[in-house]
């Protein structure tokens, strides 16, 4: 069996566990304060939080903000991205994507911007970066926030510049994702304020966290200045995220390295590899083809032989029953719906081995003849 994904943890992991238990600080503490220095540095932003997940971050970055009205995003994404918009009390509005990256299409974007509009949610979609460049000159043009969902592109870079710090970074540490606490996530910005007003609503509300009160010996004091939540990241997962962030280049390097061996010799008529923009680094949190024969009889085929083949994304969002009530229905948006019906979810993650490589590659290959022999 090869499963789609296997998180890479190993001893130093373990390690960082063990030392947090045994120091019984369990919450919220000192490795978060680690873990967002070093994130914030890697990213390239003055400011990084640790938060329990980019569901959470992607909330906070539009009510932080005060923001109401209108927020432009692609449909061809994980629900949490839309969600996220609807509990923060806005409404999304679905753009039409890149047929050959998946991306939001940028020359799609004006078109859908009025006077209510207050932003652009850009996700990086399976670890390759929007067009940023496009992106970010509309959102100047027209006065917009941009709040990028990179849950799926860790280390994701356009024109050299990762992923989260071209607007505000909102990242996952889910079981998949490219690094992992298992659950958990991270907000990265630039503004001192934001970053303020991010940090209080994580915590209640309140605007010291218990470990700097502790640190300032004067733990009982603990102002409410806003209705918070509790999004906090224990330091138990803060700790396995300043080892992962550690090792994240490394593993980006690996799913590099076998999107490169998949691409190669994934050489069939009826299948399309990813397609890697020319100013972007891709990372690769999923592997994504599209076929051109049945997808429910490739991927269960696959999966008959021990393949952990999946599919991201279908239905897209804007066909899910709560969003079509908002009003969408089949045919909205061409693009997302052809990708959508086409695509498939390879495994993908750094520890494979060469034999599993070629293992995916002959199943493969294997499926579509059957599948294309029963096609009428
Ligand atoms: C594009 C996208 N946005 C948001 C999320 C939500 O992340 P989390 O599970 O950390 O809330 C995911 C996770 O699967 C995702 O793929």
């Amino acid at each position: 069996m090869i499963p789609l994904c296997v998180p890479n943890i190993d001893e130093k992991e373990m390690e960082m566990v063990r030392e947090v238990l045994e120091s019984g600080w369990v919450a919220h503490g000192p490795k978060n304060e680690q873990l967002e220095r070093d994130f914030a540095e890697y990213i390239g932003t003055k400011h990084a939080i640790t938060l329990n997940s980019c569901t959470s971050a992607l909330q906070l970055a539009i009510q932080a903000q005060g923001l109401n009205g209108e927020i432009i995003l692609p449909s061809f994404t994980f629900v949490a991205s839309a969600n996220s918009i609807v509990t923060a009390g806005c409404k999304p509005v679905f753009v039409d994507i890149d047929y050959d990256t998946c991306n939001i299409d940028p020359s799609k974007i004006e078109e859908k911007i009025n006077d209510d509009t207050v932003g652009i949610m850009p996700v990086h979609y399976a670890g390759q970066s929007c067009e940023m460049d496009d992106i970010m000159d509309i959102a100047e043009k027209h006065h917009l926030v941009v709040i990028e969902d990179s849950a799926e592109a860790i280390g994701a870079e356009y024109g050299g510049k990762k992923t989260g710090s071209f607007g505000i970074g909102c990242f996952s540490f889910w079981a998949t994702k490219n690094m992992t606490t298992g659950e958990g996530g991270m907000l990265t910005t630039d503004d001192d304020g934001l970053a303020e007003q991010v940090r209080t609503l994580r915590g209640h509300g309140i605007s010291s966290t218990t470990w700097q009160r502790y640190k300032e010996r004067r733990p009982w004091i603990r102002e409410a200045i806003l209705p918070g939540y509790n999004y906090r990241m224990s330091n138990i997962l803060a700790a396995i995220g300043i080892v992962q962030l550690k090792k994240l280049d490394e593993m980006n390097e690996q799913r590099r390295k076998h999107a490169e061996y998949l691409n190669k010799r994934l050489d069939f008529e009826a299948i399309e590899i990813p397609v890697e923009s020319k100013k972007c680094k891709h990372v690769y949190q999923m592997y994504t083809i599209k076929v051109k024969v049945d997808r429910a009889k490739f991927v269960l085929g696959l999966r008959e032989k021990g393949i952990g083949a999946s599919v991201h994304f279908d239905p897209p969002v804007h066909l899910n029953p709560y969003y079509m009530n908002l009003g969408y229905r089949k045919g909205d948006l061409p693009v997302t719906e052809k990708v959508s019906s086409s695509i498939v979810t390879l495994p993908m993650y750094p520890q494979l081995r060469r034999e599993e490589l070629d293992t995916i590659i002959s199943s493969v290959e294997d499926v579509l003849s059957d599948v294309e022999s029963k096609d009428p």
